[in-house]
């Protein structure tokens, strides 16, 4: 966990209570993540592998450090997105209520969640410029 990103920041004490909420999946390539329009699901980190995000129109890849599934989580709306794997994938998994708990418990998380949810909205978004 150490290696991932977005727990760049943390200490020993608080990477030990993450440990306690998350879970390591690994899936096959071709793996259906998120499906577009549907609610509830789990944050993804990468640790190793891609994938894809469709965005009709337009994709991205996603590959290790990077997280997706952030978007339902924080609004309890649908999935923006749907993603799928496009390699063999070893990831992180958090349910929604592991996902608040992390974000309860650390602020600097938060705001790294938040940074990349304002990113992919600038990405799809032509934002005026004042
Ligand atoms: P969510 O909407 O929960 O499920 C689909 C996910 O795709 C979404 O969360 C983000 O994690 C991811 N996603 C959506 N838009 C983009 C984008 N423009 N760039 C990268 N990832 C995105």
């Amino acid at each position: 966990m150490r290696s991932v990103p977005l727990f760049g920041g943390c200490s020993d004490k608080e990477l030990a209570f993450i440990a306690t909420r998350v879970d390591e999946v690994d899936v096959a390539t071709g793996t259906t993540l998120c499906k577009k329009g549907e609610s509830g699901g789990d944050f993804f980190i990468i640790l190793s592998g891609t994938a894809e995000v469709d965005l009709s129109p337009g994709k991205r890849r996603l590959g290790p450090g990077e997280f997706f599934g952030e978007i339902a989580l924080v609004d309890n709306g649908p999935r923006t997105a749907t993603v799928r794997s496009t390699s063999p994938m070893r990831m992180l998994v958090l349910g929604h209520a592991q996902f608040r708990d992390v974000l309860h418990q650390n602020g600097e998380i938060a705001v790294k969640i938040l940074r990349a949810v304002t990113e992919r909205l600038r990405a799809v978004t032509a934002l005026p410029s004042g």
